[in-house]
């Protein structure tokens, strides 16, 4: 099985990820590092130890960064997030996670995993990119090590945090100029996401494939509080960004897209944290770009997810 490492800021749609990833069978989740993000590390952390327990990965879970390179976090233990409710997943309050945290701090993980793993570790990357970024400066021959390197943030043309900017790289646009200078990267951005929004029958369906029994109980209260605020309280999150990265390493015609050459603003003007695609097409392409979504194929990978949570 092809070893895999999820750096997240569990989120609503980063608990989706790490689900969908420990459903498939070719991927052997050996790591889980935590940054803060959607909510301040305190809870992300604690999300990620809990959903390694409760989604029965059973993977090593590190701490990673309380604050991006050089911006400033605002977010405080008390934020209530209007996409990721007041807990980071839906308000949920899991019992804590078991497992005791890995004594090593997320960038000396991922090198750790890398180097364990032969130079074969696929690499997910699902929130602001300062755990990854801090890796490859302390070890600079940790790009040879990495298989593929996957990333939900960004956008061509696109942003959800500023006009130009998608949330993941607005948060640490440091970080991510430091990711894509150093690291061939799969990027799954807004263009990608949007196109594969779900509909409210794709919920109604993935709510249903969860059935009723224990094990999918999680994943069934996820998808319903997704249902019921993007088709209630009006917001997007029946896009689940985080899920379509898992899903395109795990199927390339999942998404449609090109290979550019991309960069990252990161001068603190009204335009940092853009991911710009080389206009000209004349630098060497660096990234390959998810343009588009098959939103059926994504479907049926999380259906998948359903039904092996199902049986587990
Ligand atoms: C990204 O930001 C976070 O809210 C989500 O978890 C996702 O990684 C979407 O812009
Ligand atoms: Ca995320």
């Amino acid at each position: 099985r092809i070893p895999v490492l999820i750096d997240c800021d569990p989120g609503v749609d980063d608990a989706f990820a790490l689900a969908l990833a420990q459903s498939c069978p070719h991927f052997d989740i050996r790591a889980i590092t935590a940054v803060y993000g959607n909510m301040p590390l305190k809870k992300t952390l604690y999300n990620a130890r809990a959903l390694n327990e409760v989604l029965a990965i059973g993977a090593q879970v590190a701490a990673g960064a309380k604050e991006p390179f050089f911006k400033k976090y605002d977010r405080g233990d008390d934020y209530v997030s209007p996409v990721h409710g007041s807990t980071g997943i839906a308000s949920i309050l899991l019992p804590e996670g078991r497992r005791p945290l890995d004594e090593d701090e997320a960038c000396d993980v991922i090198y750790r995993e890398a180097v364990r793993a032969g130079g074969e570790l696929l690499l997910f990357a699902v929130g602001p990119l300062t755990n990854v970024a801090k890796a490859l400066m302390r070890y600079p021959n940790l790009p040879g090590l990495i298989s593929r390197f996957y990333i939900m943030g960004g956008g061509i043309e696109m942003g959800n945090q500023s006009p130009y900017a998608e949330a993941n790289i607005f948060k640490d646009p440091t970080a991510a100029r430091i990711c894509f200078e150093k690291l061939p990267t799969h990027m799954v951005g807004l263009n990608a996401t949007c196109d594969g929004a779900l509909s409210e029958a794709d919920l109604d369906e993935l709510i249903a494939a969860c059935g009723d029994g224990p094990k999918a109980a999680l994943l069934k209260e996820l998808f319903t509080y997704s249902r019921h605020n993007a088709f209630v309280k009006g917001q997007d999150s029946n896009i689940i960004h985080d899920a379509i990265a898992v899903a395109w390493a795990m199927d390339g015609a999942v998404c449609g897209g090109e290979e550019r050459h991309v960069w990252v603003r990161d001068d603190a003007g009204d335009r940092d944290g853009e991911t710009v695609a080389d206009p000209a097409g004349v630098a060497p392409a660096n990234t390959w770009v998810a343009m588009t979504t098959d939103t059926a194929r994504y479907k049926g990978l999380l259906l998948q997810m359903c039904r092996y949570y199902r049986e587990i």
